[in-house]
């Protein structure tokens, strides 16, 4: 996001984690970025990865800024995390400048379950889990939504179809801890998770597509006047 226009700009990533997408605002777009979380371990590894970039901790309903400071807000995967999506969403709509970009990328984990091959999604608990697991697992579509109930507008946004391997399904929708979970909570017979661990054992080796995650990416201005 960005190009030239953000150059020397202040820029804020709420939820930055490890720092990976400060270090590329600073180096493509020659932005000053700042980024907030709340674990001080992620802050850890984004002030030894990005050392020239500004991170502090801080919660994304609680923002340690004066109002439209900065040039352009962004939010990655963060919302998938949140009960209250919107009060975070305000909060990036209050720090971005009038005429400043806020951007979401988030996923819709339900969908990217129901993609699975059906030995995973026959019986249910997959999409159980992953309702479980996160907090909003269809934050993804929620997105577009959210910027224009906080007053932002220009809405735009697509969707980045992500084809996982069985090993990246498995990290993502932790597919293993789900089976074992279906076991002892859903009383899932053992056959099923039989079936469930030794058809990913099997699938681990190769590289074929195992389910498609949705990746929604959107942007909005906050107005002028
Ligand atoms: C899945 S990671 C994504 C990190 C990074 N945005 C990325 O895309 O690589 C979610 C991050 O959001 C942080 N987080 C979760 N809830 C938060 C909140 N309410 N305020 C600030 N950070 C939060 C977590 O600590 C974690 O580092």
């Amino acid at each position: 996001m960005g190009g030239k226009a953000l150059a020397r700009e202040p820029v804020l990533d709420v939820g930055c984690g490890t720092g990976t997408d400060l270090v590329l605002w600073g180096r493509q777009c020659g932005a000053r970025p700042v980024g907030v979380d709340l674990s001080h371990q992620m802050l850890a590894e984004a002030r030894a990865r990005a050392g020239d970039c500004s991170v502090m901790q801080a919660h994304s309903h609680h923002l340690p800024f004066s109002d439209g400071v900065f040039a352009a807000v962004r939010g990655e995967r963060l919302l998938l995390h949140d009960t209250d999506p919107g009060a975070a969403v305000a909060e990036m709509a209050r720090v971005v400048r009038p005429g400043g970009r806020v951007v979401l990328v988030e996923p819709d984990m339900e969908e990217a379950a129901a993609t699975c091959p059906t030995l995973y999604t026959e019986s249910g608990s997959l999409t159980a889990w992953v309702r479980r697991s996160f907090a909003q697992p269809r934050s993804g579509s929620a997105v577009r939504r959210l910027l224009r109930a906080y007053g932002l507008v220009s809405v735009q946004s697509e969707v980045h179809r992500e084809r996982c391997d069985a090993e990246t399904a498995d990290t993502v929708l932790q597919l293993r801890a789900c089976a074992a979970w279906a076991h002892e909570s859903r009383g899932a017979p053992p056959g099923q998770l039989r079936r469930w661990l030794s058809d990913l054992h099997e699938r681990d080796s190769g590289s074929a597509p195992f389910c498609t995650v949705p990746i929604h990416v959107a942007s909005a201005t906050r107005p002028t006047s």
